[in-house]
């Protein structure tokens, strides 16, 4: 939780850092270190030189924010306490010097999208008015970690309102409070979701670090529209205390940052185990001694076992240009040592892609409706205690809420399911074999260390299995919008997905700044 003090000794913070700060030379130099585009190498870099503080930070992403959010619609809601937090941060620092083992994530601002849940004076509301007011019990576990790392949370992002779980039929980005996110590469071209926000903020450095949740794509794709680098972990790595459901079987949360090498440390920031989150105890054995840095290796790509599945993941909305960047990348990695296995199949492919067919959706709307209810039990103060309270929030409240457009058809079928019945049990066997004959069997049995797919395409193949994958920026098409690659893998694999990740981002640098085009 955050520590708020009285304002009084705020301010008292604020004043004795200016006096140190006019003491020290740091001002001079500030001009010279750029913060857009800077890794958190460089932040902690500059922070360590004195030409930049804590407080400094904040203020420019502060500014940033008010001057592109109109247009982006990226963030929701700003950390009345952030730039406290930084001064604190900062007076400690020129007091007491920079602790021995510093975090690579002190001082550095966060973003999270407003499903994570925040014990301050920030809402928590999943992009809907229907929360708005409501109070958490807690700060949700990963936010727990990020604050013992000394990061500091910069506020909200926005997202597919309930990450796309109240209607597929509303647009990628969309949600009730604040309308409709942007993609800042080409403002008229979808930023996808439902980490949209997140995505956003950190592509048009409104922020370093953000953090998204992922159910089926909606960290992989906002990572792969808005040319970021999105960290899907294998569900379990990360734990969803405290986080707003759709299912636990499936829910993961990640980092999505500008650099490889950023998101790996946030990841090292937020991984382990938690009681409250049965998962995070089978999947902390995957969990490497040393965390996951030491996997951001020069020659990481030597000897990689990379496997290429062209149909459908090749040839569905891939333009040429894609293609031949995509050939062009393949030679670089060939070039850095990987090998290719090319031309594979995964079975039952076009059933796995289909969340209909592979009945994806029969336990999803069952789970979510159990998870949804349980998660708004357990808040302190809420208008809703139910999903039923949700679709009952909307009738009443319908001018809030874009109603007509987009109907709640995920939110009905699931009120309507009652629990884990037979027909869930037979889909939930179904997608365990369609995983294990499909993409597990492909890995295990051509040795593979990563399957490499084109954008978030290989997204729902993940999902069904819990398997983490990695977006990096791949590309630019035509008009400009940004295109990205996975590197995915079976469980516990995260350390060698960084490794082809960092290899890849190192030998490629694909990512620019956005330039926001109209179309
Ligand atoms: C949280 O929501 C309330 C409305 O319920 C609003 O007054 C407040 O400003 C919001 N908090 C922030 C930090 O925006
Ligand atoms: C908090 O951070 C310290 C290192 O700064 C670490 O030793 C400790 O395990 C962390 N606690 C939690 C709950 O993550
Ligand atoms: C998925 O399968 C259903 C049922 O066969 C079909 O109606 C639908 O068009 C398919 N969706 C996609 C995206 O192919
Ligand atoms: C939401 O509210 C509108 C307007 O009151 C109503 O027409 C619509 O049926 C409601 N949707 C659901 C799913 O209840
Ligand atoms: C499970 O898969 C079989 C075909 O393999 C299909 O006939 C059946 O309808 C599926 N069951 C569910 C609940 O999706």
């Amino acid at each position: 939780m955050a520590t708020k003090l009285p304002l009084n000794h705020a301010s008292l913070y604020s004043t004795l850092l200016l006096i140190l700060l006019t003491l020290s030379e740091s001002q001079t130099i500030l001009k010279k270190f750029s913060i857009k585009e800077a890794t958190l190498h460089d932040l902690q870099l500059a922070f360590k030189q004195k030409q930049l503080t804590y407080r400094q930070l904040v203020e420019f992403y502060l500014q940033e924010i008010s001057r592109l959010n109109p247009n982006l619609n990226a963030v929701i809601e700003v950390n009345p306490d952030a730039l406290y937090q930084a001064d604190k941060a900062d007076y400690e620092r020129m007091a007491k010097g920079a602790p021995a083992s510093l975090s690579v994530l002190h001082g550095i601002t966060v973003l999270l999208k407003d499903k994570i849940g925040t014990k301050d004076m920030l809402n928590t509301t999943a992009g809907s008015f229907a929360l708005l007011g409501s109070v958490v019990p807690r700060d949700s576990r990963v936010v727990a970690k990020l604050r013992n790392a000394s990061a500091i949370i910069l506020g909200k992002a926005s997202l597919n309102e309930w990450a796309s779980f109240r209607s597929f039929n509303a647009p990628a980005g969309w949600r009730a409070i604040g309308g409709q996110g942007k993609n800042p590469y080409v403002l008229s071209a979808t930023p996808c979701g439902s980490s949209s926000g997140s995505a956003i903020s950190v592509a048009a450095n409104l922020v370093a670090v953000s953090l998204g949740t992922e159910t089926d794509g909606s960290i992989l794709c906002p990572a792969s529209f808005n040319s970021v680098v999105g960290i899907k972990p294998a569900v379990g790595l990360t734990s969803r205390g405290g986080v707003i459901p759709v299912t636990p079987r499936q829910d993961t949360i990640g980092p999505i940052c500008r650099a490889v090498s950023d998101a790996v440390y946030a990841l090292d920031a937020i991984v382990g185990f938690d009681y409250k989150d049965q998962a995070t105890k089978e999947a902390s054995k995957y969990i490497p001694r040393g965390g996951y840095k030491q996997f951001l290796k020069t020659y990481g790509l030597i000897g990689k076992r990379l496997g290429i599945v062209r149909n459908p993941l090749f040839t569905t909305g891939s333009g040429s240009l894609q293609i031949q960047a995509f050939e062009s990348h393949f030679q670089t990695l060939r070039n850095k040592g990987a090998v290719f296995i090319n031309n594979l199949e995964i079975a039952h492919i076009d059933i796995i892609l289909n969340f209909t067919l592979s009945g994806e959706a029969i336990p999803s709307v069952a789970e979510f409706k159990l998870a949804l209810n349980s998660d708004l039990k357990d808040l302190v103060v809420s208008p809703v205690r139910a999903l039923a309270d949700v679709i009952a929030f909307n009738r009443t409240f319908s001018d809030l809420e874009m109603i007509e457009e987009f109907p709640e058809d995920i939110f009905l079928a699931a009120e309507a399911t009652n629990g884990i019945g037979d027909n869930e049990k037979a889909a939930l066997l179904n997608l365990s074999r369609l995983s294990r004959d499909g993409f597990e069997k492909l890995l295990w049995e051509k040795k593979l260390d990563a399957l490499v797919t084109p954008g978030f395409d290989v997204a729902s193949v993940l999902a069904i299995g819990g398997f983490p994958g990695i977006n990096v920026p791949a590309g630019y098409d035509k008009k400009g919008v940004p295109f990205g690659i996975t590197f995915s893998g079976l469980k516990g694999s995260e350390p060698k997905l960084i490794e082809i990740a960092y290899g890849f981002e190192q030998a490629t640098k694909v990512r620019k700044p956005p330039t926001f085009q109209p179309f």
